[in-house]
């Protein structure tokens, strides 16, 4: 797949996700053989204004430049101006437009996927950011609002023609939000309408579903979200299942070093009180699945430093090793 003149090391790549999808996590999912990193979505208007909240959420690290950052908004612009920021920005390749995100206090305003219901308005947010943009411009929604609104298709095409250099597309409309199963038929009608790259997405969870969904729609890329949650490994076992070799899972040992490093990571970066309070998630999700797994989760989730979450982990790892036998 080529996006406008870029080109990557794979085409799969890690979706955004807004309060998971932090530079540590991203620098992660690269480091297992992810393809391209989005950023959390920021808004136009923040960006703007100079939001130091919002400044925080565009730090990228050496270890994934460079991303593709995600922006939204409505306002045509608005939009332009703050995509214009990222010109001289190296550690950026690619600007990304949120069309797709359901949640209500972002429909509301009229950004996301309540542009769905708007693509001329949506067309024009493209226009005016390709005139202000040196990236590559990128859009990011739906199969439509609801089921008597189903226009990704000739969302895709007007996306298209006002400039957009690749799309992707979750195969769920906004009313479903994350329920259902993603409809990957749609993926497949609109790259058989358009002919810009069309990144697939939804409910890709393992590497099986990763070779099934391109059989299926033939789309040129994937974009992964909940699963890589607490599971980086997809992209590395995608990698192997796509070049033919048999895909090695990550062992119980594997999962908790990678969660330790992790939190190192976190704490360094974000302070200790951050890092333990956002990381409850992410240890949540490594060892799900795993022998006790909840009620490890239930004693990390309430402690306060790192040291006791590290010593909460390397006794559930000696007890792991008990039961399985040193991996
Ligand atoms: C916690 C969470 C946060 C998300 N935040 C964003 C976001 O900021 N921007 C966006 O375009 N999509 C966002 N999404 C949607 C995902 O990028 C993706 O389209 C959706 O989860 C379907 O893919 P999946 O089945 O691989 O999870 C989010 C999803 C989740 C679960």
């Amino acid at each position: 797949m080529k996006i406008a003149n870029l080109e990557f090391k794979n085409n799969v790549f890690l979706a955004p996700m807004a309060g998971v999808t932090d530079i540590i996590f991203r620098g992660i999912c690269k480091s297992m053989g992810c393809g391209l990193v989005y950023t959390e979505m920021v808004s136009a208007k923040a960006l703007q204004y100079g939001s130091k909240n919002t400044e925080e959420l565009l730090k990228i690290s050496k270890k994934e430049a460079p991303v593709a950052v995600q922006i939204f908004g409505s306002d045509p612009l608005a939009m332009a101006k703050a995509c214009e920021q990222f010109n001289n920005d190296e550690k950026i390749c690619i600007v990304d437009i949120n069309m797709g995100c359901p949640a209500p206090k972002i429909v509301k305003n009229g950004d996301g996927s309540a542009l769905m219901k708007n693509p001329k308005l949506a067309s024009e947010i493209i226009k005016e950011i390709k005139r202000a943009s040196s990236k590559p411009v990128t859009v990011k929604f739906r199969k439509g609002f609801d089921e008597d609104n189903i226009n990704a298709v000739d969302f895709a095409k007007a996306m298209e023609a006002a400039g957009a250099d690749a799309v992707a597309v979750h195969g769920r409309t906004r009313k479903q939000m994350y329920e259902g199963k993603a409809d990957w038929e749609i993926i497949r009608q609109i790259k058989a309408a358009v002919s810009i790259p069309v990144i697939g997405n939804g409910d890709v969870f393992t590497f099986e579903d990763a070779i099934n969904l391109v059989e299926k729609t033939n789309c040129d890329g994937i974009i992964i979200a909940r699963g890589a949650q607490g599971n980086p490994w997809i992209f590395r076992e995608i990698g192997e299942a796509f070049s033919g070799k048999n895909p090695v899972k990550p062992t119980y040992n594997e999962k908790i070093d990678v969660c330790i490093n992790h939190i190192q990571e976190a704490v360094k970066y974000f302070g200790e009180e951050k890092a333990v309070r956002e990381l409850r998630k992410h240890i949540a999700w490594y060892i799900k699945g795993l022998r006790n797994a909840t009620d490890i989760k239930n004693k990390i989730n309430v402690q306060k430093n790192s040291v006791e979450v590290f010593d909460i982990l390397e006794k559930y790892r000696n007890e792991l090793n008990k039961v399985y036998g040193i991996e």
